[in-house]
């Protein structure tokens, strides 16, 4: 609408005015405040903004070459994929408490981070070298750094807003999404052609399926999990609400999978199984702070178990958590 456009068009200006012919990077996560930003900072400056994209090996099935195909594809945006997953999950072997797998892949994020921005600093192959940095930050996390926050508040912030690294890398910050709430950046968005898929996705944290398998992070398990999670999320997507016409996507607040390391007993044909558990999570809640699970639809679970148990070899039992926040929390690490 014009209201949007008008307001792109300051946005646009306010960006060329405070970066000129200076460069930018910016690190995109493939989550909707990131995107929208490296969206809106690309439409005014082009060429001058490069893409960080740093895959950690937990991330949900195909989301690095979404980010890759809506941002180089589509955008033509300078974008540097950086397969990092490997040595992520070397720094996890063997570690199975959940705040320190946390600060493993937060630390070791920033790092592989600063690496790149480094280089980019440096400049070579055309480019003199970029002085600012740019964050998606949004109006509710300026909000939050300012107050008293809960430990967790802390760690909700995702990697891509550091606190303290454009200092750290001497670079100028740039945060064109500083005044926006979230409803407000998803439709500025979606003005800007993003698909509504990407714009109106649940929340994904930072340690992504870190935190999504108990314990120990291994290949084995992320591989695993990646395949039942991305039938749970496309057949929430493909189920509508009768009453509503919604999915089941967008009437639930995040939905997904978690992986159990234990293995129990099946039969399949004429052999038994000895394999692992996924179970599902789905919620609703206004503010993550306290949530209801999701009453889906039997004939949703129906499908959705059938087909991680038929089609993920190594799942024999999926379970459904029916757990409230309080006492539970919605991750379940
Ligand atoms: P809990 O599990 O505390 O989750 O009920 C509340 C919301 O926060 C997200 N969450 C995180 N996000 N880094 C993040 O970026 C984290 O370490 C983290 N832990 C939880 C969670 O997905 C939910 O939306």
């Amino acid at each position: 609408d014009w209201v949007m456009g008008d307001y792109i068009e300051e946005a646009v200006a306010k960006i060329r005015e405070q970066v000129g012919d200076e460069e930018v990077i910016l690190g995109l996560s493939g989550g909707v405040d990131s995107s929208v930003a490296a969206a809106l900072i690309h439409r005014a400056i082009g060429d001058q903004l490069t893409c960080v994209f740093v895959d950690h090996g937990l991330l949900r099935k195909d989301e690095g070459k979404m980010v890759m195909e809506m941002f180089a594809g589509k955008l033509h945006a300078n974008i540097v994929a950086v397969d990092a997953s490997e040595q992520f999950l070397g720094k996890l072997a063997g570690v199975n408490d959940p705040e320190k797998k946390r600060k493993i892949i937060g630390g070791e994020f920033v790092e592989v981070f600063k690496a790149e921005a480094a280089k980019l600093k440096a400049g070579g192959n055309g480019h003199k070298g970029a002085t600012f940095l740019a964050q998606g930050t949004i109006y509710p996390d300026v909000i939050e750094s300012g107050g008293a926050k809960s430990k967790k508040a802390v760690t909700i912030k995702s990697h891509h807003n550091v606190g303290g690294l454009p200092e750290q890398l001497g670079l100028k910050l740039l945060e064109p999404l500083r005044d926006l709430f979230k409803d407000e950046v998803r439709e500025l968005g979606v003005a800007l052609g993003l698909p509504h898929d990407m714009v109106y996705r649940h929340p994904f944290p930072g340690p992504g399926l870190g935190v999504r398998i108990l314990g120990e992070v291994k290949k084995e398990y992320a591989d695993l999990l990646r395949e039942a999670d991305a039938i749970f999320i496309e057949e929430l997507r493909n189920f509508k609400d009768a009453e509503t016409g919604k999915t089941w996507y967008d009437l639930t607040s995040q939905a997904f999978t978690v992986f159990l390391p234990v293995k129990s007993v099946g039969v399949m044909g004429d052999g038994r199984t000895y394999d692992y558990v996924v179970a599902l999570r789905a919620v609703q809640t206004s503010d993550f702070m306290t949530a209801d699970w999701a009453e889906l639809p039997y004939a949703l679970l129906k499908k959705v178990s059938g087909r991680i148990i038929n089609e993920v070899r190594g799942i024999n039992r999926v379970t459904y958590d029916v757990s409230t926040k309080p006492p539970a929390t919605i991750e379940w690490e």
